[in-house]
């Protein structure tokens, strides 16, 4: 495949960004999409020019570094796909593609394509763990924890943290995130002691950061690479409601 590619560059947060024109030739159509900026970085460095920063760790959806707009969709709008796990035979040859980064106030530009995504980590530090006395193991059948509620937590434990809720969001709001990761533990016994701090905390920290509201655009939803329902928004606000009224 011979690919046309409009690269979003900018040297630093302050500096004046652009779409740069790259021609990306001879690609497999077996190539995730991140090789094949490999392949294109690997030919600007031999012509001693600027390689693209893109971020990215495990290549394989679990680490949530990597972090594109890909014509216009967060991680290029294959259902449950992070843009690591994205191939080029979804692609046409002879495609034009536009890749940009995250776009939003609290995700401030680093280069290129790479943003800071650091008001996470804050979000997270404000609530998102259990205190616990770590003495001896407890036997993990002395802790019943019914299937739904495990199932449900399980299903909050999947966000990977890379963004796309926000980048999508027209709000650039985090209320995706903050509630998978609040509904992770609240729904745990071991969570529980916790549960309201936990709510209160960290959407504290989330409109400290400067993320938008959440108005139920879905938007968030139809990006995430691990499809974390809307539902987990509606529980964290009961959640937030219930802890606001006890004053906790
Ligand atoms: S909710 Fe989904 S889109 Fe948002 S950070 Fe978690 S995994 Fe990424
Ligand atoms: S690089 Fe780890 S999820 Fe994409």
């Amino acid at each position: 495949m011979n690919l046309t590619l409009k690269v979003w560059r900018q040297s630093n947060a302050n500096a004046a960004g652009k779409f740069e024109t790259y021609e990306a030739k001879d690609v497999s159509p077996d190539m995730s999409f991140l090789e094949m900026l490999d392949v294109v970085n690997e030919g600007l460095i031999e012509r001693g020019a600027d390689p693209i920063a893109f971020d990215s760790d495990c290549r394989e959806g679990i680490c949530g570094a990597c972090s594109l707009v890909i014509n216009g969709i967060p991680h290029g709008g294959h259902r449950g796909t992070a843009t690591c796990q994205l191939h080029m035979r979804h692609f046409e040859d002879g495609e034009t593609i536009t890749i940009e980064p995250w776009r939003a106030k609290a995700f401030p530009l680093l280069k290129d394509l790479i943003v800071n995504r650091n008001a996470f980590d804050r979000i997270i530090q404000s609530g998102g763990f259990v205190s616990v006395n770590t003495g001896g193991t407890p036997d993990g059948n002395a802790i019943p924890v019914p299937k739904t509620d495990s199932d449900l937590a399980m299903d909050a434990a999947q966000c990977i943290g890379c963004g796309a809720c926000v980048a999508a969001c027209k709000n650039a709001s985090a209320m995706l995130f903050v509630a998978a990761k609040v509904s992770h533990l609240n729904l745990l016994p071991q969570g529980k002691a916790e549960k309201d701090r936990r709510a209160l905390n960290m959407v504290k920290q989330m409109d400290a950061e400067g993320f938008g509201n959440c108005t139920v655009t879905g938007s968030c939803e139809a990006v995430c690479p691990k499809e974390i329902s809307l539902s987990f928004i509606a529980k964290m606000n009961r959640d937030y409601g219930v802890a606001a009224l006890k004053g906790k």
